[in-house]
């Protein structure tokens, strides 16, 4: 019997050894074992990689500031099937994060992917440099078209640059959600209830607090003024977005409006993005959250 427990706690150690393994060997890359090196030696290629143009691939990889083509692929599915953002959200917590509730193809929504399990945000303080740039361009992956929840196999359609500069953005651009905000999320992961008839979708829900609670009110209204105000206006209500004032677009999508604001909107008046400092960002955060001077749209 002992023979056999320890026959089984072996082929343990192997089978978890060989699930520790991810990827495939890189172009040359930082020195030492892999996933043991964390964060290793920054490769040449990272250092002269653009992370914010890497912020922008995230959202948007083929547009020409993300190093793109700027034509966007021919699919039959929907962008949404190759957008990082899509899959990973923009705070890259997947289903764990701002991404909670969203419906994907097998939750009532047929023309998006399911969000990711992954967490992104882990993977960034756990992984090399090297590591990530393998996982991004994932080798021999799936191809773009199709409606598939899997991640894509990116070196068939970025530049190694443009992956590169992915990087770069995961590791110093991407901000960490809780420096702007506090979320919660509440209620079992997104799931049908066929326990009744017809099946209910059960969904959980996300709960935002603290916006702008590190920031400076008076600084944020400062820097509103001068760098968006003459396309926002003065109360934030000048431009509709989805609907929504400005002030309101934050207090109702948080995970969102820090990075257009810091990334911009590819064909619109904001773009390239405006501001880039997390503290600058906290400011704006504190300002606008502000309901008297940045009312909801009527
Ligand atoms: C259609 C959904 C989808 C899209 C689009 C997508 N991913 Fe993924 N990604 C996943 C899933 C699912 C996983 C988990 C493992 C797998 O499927 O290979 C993953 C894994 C990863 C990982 C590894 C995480 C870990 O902890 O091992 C990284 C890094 C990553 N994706 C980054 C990106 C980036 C950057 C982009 C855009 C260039 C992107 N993903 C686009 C679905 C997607
Ligand atoms: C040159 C004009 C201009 C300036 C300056 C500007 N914006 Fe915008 N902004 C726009 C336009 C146009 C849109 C609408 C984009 C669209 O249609 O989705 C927009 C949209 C947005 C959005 C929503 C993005 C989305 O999902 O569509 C946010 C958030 C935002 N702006 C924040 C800011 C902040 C914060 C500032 C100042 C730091 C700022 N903007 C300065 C023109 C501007």
């Amino acid at each position: 019997m002992k023979a056999v427990l320890n026959a089984f706690f072996v082929l343990s150690i192997i089978v978890l050894a060989i699930l520790g393994c991810k990827g495939d060997e890189g172009p040359a890359g930082p020195t030492g074992s892999r996933g043991l090196d964390w964060p290793g030696v920054t490769p040449a290629a990272y250092d002269s990689a653009d992370g914010i143009a890497g912020g922008v691939a995230y959202s948007k990889w083929w547009v020409t500031e993300a190093g793109g083509s700027g034509t966007q692929p021919a699919t039959t599915a929907s962008a949404d099937f190759y957008r990082c953002k899509s899959c990973h959200g923009w705070d890259g917590l997947g289903n764990s994060g701002s991404y909670a509730n969203r419906t994907g193809q097998s939750t009532g929504t047929a023309t998006r992917p399911d969000v990711s399990w992954t967490n992104l945000r882990s993977a960034i303080s756990s992984e090399s440099y090297q590591e990530l740039y393998d996982l991004v361009s994932h080798v021999g992956a799936r191809g773009i078209d199709a409606a598939d929840n899997a991640h894509p196999g990116f070196s068939r359609y970025l530049s190694n640059s443009q992956i590169w500069n992915i990087v770069k953005f995961m590791r110093e651009e991407w901000v960490d959600p809780n420096l702007l905000y506090d979320i919660t999320v509440t209620g079992p992961a997104m799931h049908w209830d066929y326990s009744v008839a017809p099946p209910v979708l059960v969904k959980p829900t996300v709960t935002y607090s603290n916006l702008g609670a590190l920031g400076n009110e008076s600084s944020g209204q400062t820097l509103y003024t001068s760098r968006c105000s003459s396309c926002h206006g003065a109360d934030g209500s000048t431009l509709t977005i989805e609907g929504m004032s400005l002030g309101q677009f934050v207090r109702t999508k948080p995970n969102e409006a820090w990075f257009k604001a810091k990334f911009g909107v590819d064909g619109t008046a904001m773009n390239p993005g405006i501001v880039t400092s997390t503290s600058d960002l906290q400011n704006l955060y504190a300002a606008l959250v502000d309901t008297a001077n940045f009312p909801n749209h009527p």
